[in-house]
């Protein structure tokens, strides 16, 4: 093991007048868990103008330093400072393990000062954030504590990493849309409790989000829906505006996107963008029905979803892309072109669950398609599709792909096909065997497991999908114990919810149960435990305004 320390230096902390009335959180009372802790009786008071040394750390990982003083600065007018001058007396010193997990750090709180030591900068980001959320709750919060007031931290040593690379929230924008501004308010949110996936679903059967250069579309008849279902949970009613009033046109600009792109990468957070194909597509058909199997809507008799309207409510459309259609492909390797301008992820999400046949089994291009592939089955057209999708997003851009369980889940995918493009496989119905016999790498998000933060039920009371037993649901469904799965997400469609507040309200506090299982190494999880932590932590979900379902800690 090679540590490599810069520098070390220590100054005599000074208590503080006190005045601030929340306590400093025990270890015990951390969300998400650590992985291994020890508190010691006693406290450490940070002083004003307390110094933090980072030696010469490279400056990509100094800035974590920096960011977390700029924070503290602002929550408690503090005034710390971060050094690379060795003369100093300094509070904390930071320095680089290299033998420490990626996403691990460790943390000694003495009563002179504090060591801080991670492999790297999201190590000492997580490192970090965990002596916030030590702090007081307006430190997290971002919010001005009562001037005068004692910062204490508790003594102890805390050495942790994460259970699992894929710590998920996805969000659908396409059902409701919901702004830059208020994504990054749930980044924040995210960032709290070492969550490190954004999964932004950006395109659906009702509504199309993304700026595609080309197809102006999109953004505009695709973006703009009638007659949606709206809801306000406050009152607890729903109800539809009419077909005379338009919702949107609503899609993200470029700037906007790059705007949470950066926000997110701030806080650690990979954004992973969505384009849900080749079913899932009305937004897109609508807006180009060229791209449908029955542009001219003869087949009616088929399905009335055949007449390419944009869909207002939720369920699933016949009317899928025609993948025969070289257009259609060529529109589909310009989407991922523009997704890896866009997101410097590693991976793209096409989607690929829900995708009736029926467009395909009654096209003659597309029979004549799978005759030229030498496919017998229309279900391995999907599966062609997502190949072809998945060896240009990695050819001509370096980008992997993920996708519903559908991909092995439905019978005669040709699981062949789909092994050769090692896709990430997000199990909501199940699968997760069958990708693990696969050597497929998983996420766990299951729909009746308590990992849909969504409302599950059709009627509007309060409780909706936060039922009694929800948050339970969220630590004690485990995910499996597969060597190659890789994690879990809270999952949270928008079909229903077309109110911030109501995002909030519902995804809340069940996606800490979602952190809980992300990161913490515990197995067996006690949920008495955990909603008492959670009860605890309302004080910094009401300091930073976080509107949640307060019925579920009952
Ligand atoms: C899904 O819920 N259709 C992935």
């Amino acid at each position: 093991m090679m540590i490599k320390k810069i520098f070390r230096c220590f100054c005599v902390s000074v208590a503080l007048g006190c005045c601030w009335q929340a306590e400093a959180a025990d270890f015990a009372s951390l969300i998400p868990r650590p992985a291994g802790m020890e508190q010691i009786p006693g406290t450490l008071s940070l002083p004003s103008g307390f110094k933090v040394s980072v030696g010469s750390l490279p400056q990509g990982i100094a800035d974590e330093a920096v960011k977390f003083v700029n924070a503290l600065n602002l929550a408690t007018g503090l005034d710390a400072a971060v050094t690379r001058d060795s003369n100093e007396k300094c509070l904390i010193d930071v320095v680089i393990d290299p033998s420490l997990p990626t996403e691990g750090y460790g943390l000694k709180i003495k009563s002179d000062g504090i060591d801080v030591k991670a492999s790297g900068a999201s190590g000492l980001f997580y490192a970090f954030q965990t002596l916030k959320k030590l702090l007081p709750p307006n430190v997290m919060a971002g919010r001005r504590g009562d001037d005068g007031a004692a910062y204490e931290l508790p003594l102890g040593q805390i050495d942790d990493r994460p259970r699992f690379e894929y710590r998920g929230f996805m969000l659908d924008v396409s059902r409701h849309f919901f702004d830059a501004q208020q994504i990054m308010k749930m980044l924040d949110l995210m960032a709290a409790y070492k969550l490190n996936r954004f999964h932004w679903h950006l395109t659906d059967d009702q509504g199309w989000r993304l700026p595609v250069e080309g197809y102006p579309e999109l953004t505009a008849s695709g973006a703009t829906n009638r007659n949606i279902l709206r809801s306000d949970f406050s009152t607890q009613t729903q109800w539809r505006d009419g077909d005379s009033v338009a919702y949107g046109p609503y899609a993200y600009t470029v700037d906007e996107i790059r705007a949470v792109v950066a926000y997110a990468a701030d806080r650690h957070i990979e954004v992973i963008p969505e384009i849900d194909m080749p079913g899932h597509m009305v937004a897109a058909i609508h807006s180009y029905p060229e791209f449908s199997t029955d542009p001219a809507s003869e087949k009616l008799s088929l399905h009335e979803d055949f007449s390419h309207n944009i869909w207002n409510k939720g369920g699933v459309s016949r009317d899928v892309l025609d993948v025969s259609n070289p257009d259609v492909m060529r529109f589909v390797r310009t989407v991922v072109d523009v997704l890896a301008d866009l997101f410097p992820s590693r991976y793209i999400h096409i989607g690929g669950d829900e995708c009736p046949t029926l467009a395909w089994e009654n096209s003659d291009a597309c029979a004549a398609k799978m005759k030229e592939l030498g496919l017998t089955d229309v279900r391995a057209l999907q599966s062609w599709f997502t190949k072809e999708v998945a060896d240009y997003a990695r050819e001509r851009h370096g980008r992997m792909v993920m996708g519903w369980n559908e991909l092995i889940t439905e019978g005669n995918a040709d699981m062949e096909m789909i092994k050769a493009i090692d896709p990430v496989i997000f199990c909501w119905l199940g699968g997760e065997d069958k990708a693990e016999a696969n050597g497929l790498r998983h996420v766990y998000t299951p729909f009746n497991g308590g990992y849909y933060i969504n409302r599950s039920y059709a009627d509007i009371d309060q409780i909706g999908a936060g039922r009694d037993g929800a948050l339970a649901l969220t630590i004690n469904v485990n995910p499996p114990a597969h060597a190659n799965c890789i994690g879990v997400q809270g999952t949270f469609w928008t079909e229903q919810v077309d109110r911030y507040q109501d995002l909030e309200y519902l995804a809340l506090p069940r996606l800490l149960g979602i952190a809980e299982q992300g990161w913490s190494t515990e197995t067996d999880k006690d949920y008495d435990d955990f909603r008492a932590r959670v009860a605890k932590d309302t004080e910094y979900l009401d300091l930073a305004g976080f509107n949640y379902g307060s019925h579920q800690l009952k």
